[in-house]
């Protein structure tokens, strides 16, 4: 297990955290038609407690429509409907607003695609009783990927590192979009004044919660190349998050030397800083 916060998970004497509250599972989704029915069919039967929100770009392969006709028929899942394609961090950044107002205590990212399977989420929500954030993590002991080709494998080792580096960040899978965040986290975290978009989104809530001193965790997943459809990845989105990364590194470490300590606009959370758990969290619970 590795302790996003540095804190050995062994190391004793915890935080004591709240109880967890009901969970929403937010899929953002750009042209699933060909997945959305199964990943929302496989969150109900792995989490049966938990709520569904798909937060559709308005895809024009008709994923909303299919998203709508499960909402017909299931209670616990919910759809937002966005205008257009505006980005993994827009649609998220959407869905965890909508989530908040709801009164939810548990906001999970998951993609629509089967990449991150659900059947592993009961092990994050566990993990997430002794901290305020759990990050499904491909390169820590225990996690993988399947069937992924090589050439991405070492971009998101490649950027995962990059992150840590540039960022000063005790984490191992920084890019991850396997999350499960706790309400009081997520509301910690400045949310109005994130501008990222694509993938570096994931880098950039990472690095908040950091550097904000929340309890990170990182869990291992195996995480399964996806059977149907395409990735969404791009060249543009690789270049937002090299372009970001690199920003944020220049300014901390600008900040340092002119004596500011700059964090991302995230408010000092003496509470938690001072009180950094060291709960464990049992990979196997
Ligand atoms: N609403 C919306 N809008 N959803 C989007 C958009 C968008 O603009 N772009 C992507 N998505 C959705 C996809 O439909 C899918 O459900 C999820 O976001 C992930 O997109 P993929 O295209 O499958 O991503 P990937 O497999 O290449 O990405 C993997 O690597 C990323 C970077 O490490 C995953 O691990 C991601 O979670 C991770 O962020
Ligand atoms: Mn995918």
């Amino acid at each position: 297990m590795n302790d996003g916060d540095g804190t050995p998970a062994e190391a004793g004497q915890g935080r004591r955290f709240g109880p967890l509250g009901t969970v929403l599972v937010i899929i953002p989704t750009y042209n699933e038609a060909e997945n959305i029915k199964a990943i929302v069919a496989r969150v109900r039967e792995a989490v049966p407690e938990a709520h569904v929100l798909v937060a559709d770009d308005n895809s024009p392969d008709g994923t909303g429509k299919l998203a709508d006709e499960l909402a017909a028929a299931d209670d616990h899942v919910q759809v937002l409907h966005r205008k257009g394609k505006e980005g993994l961090g827009a649609a998220y950044l959407a869905g965890f607003r909508w989530g908040l107002e709801h009164g939810y205590g548990v906001l999970v990212e998951m993609d629509a695609d089967g990449s991150h399977q659900p059947e592993e989420l009961p092990r994050l929500l566990t993990a997430l009783k002794g901290a305020d954030l759990v990050l499904g993590s491909r390169w820590v002991p225990g996690g993988r990927v399947v069937n992924w080709p090589r050439s991405r494998e070492i971009i998101s080792r490649g950027g995962s590192m990059y992150s840590r580096l540039a960022l000063d960040l005790p984490l191992r899978d920084i890019t991850g979009g396997y999350r499960a965040f706790r309400a009081e986290t997520l509301e910690g975290l400045g949310l109005e004044e994130v501008a990222s978009q694509g993938y570096c989104f994931q880098v950039d809530l990472a690095r908040r919660a950091i550097k904000a001193g929340y309890h990170v965790v990182e869990v291992p997943i195996t995480f399964v190349e996806r059977e149907h459809g395409d990735s969404k990845m791009s060249r543009d989105i690789l270049v937002e998050a090299l372009w970001r990364v690199t920003t944020w590194g220049v300014g901390e470490r600008v900040g340092k030397v002119l004596g500011r300590d700059r964090r991302p606009g995230v408010p000092d959370r003496p509470a938690a800083k001072a009180d950094k758990s060291t709960q464990a969290s049992d990979r196997n619970a």
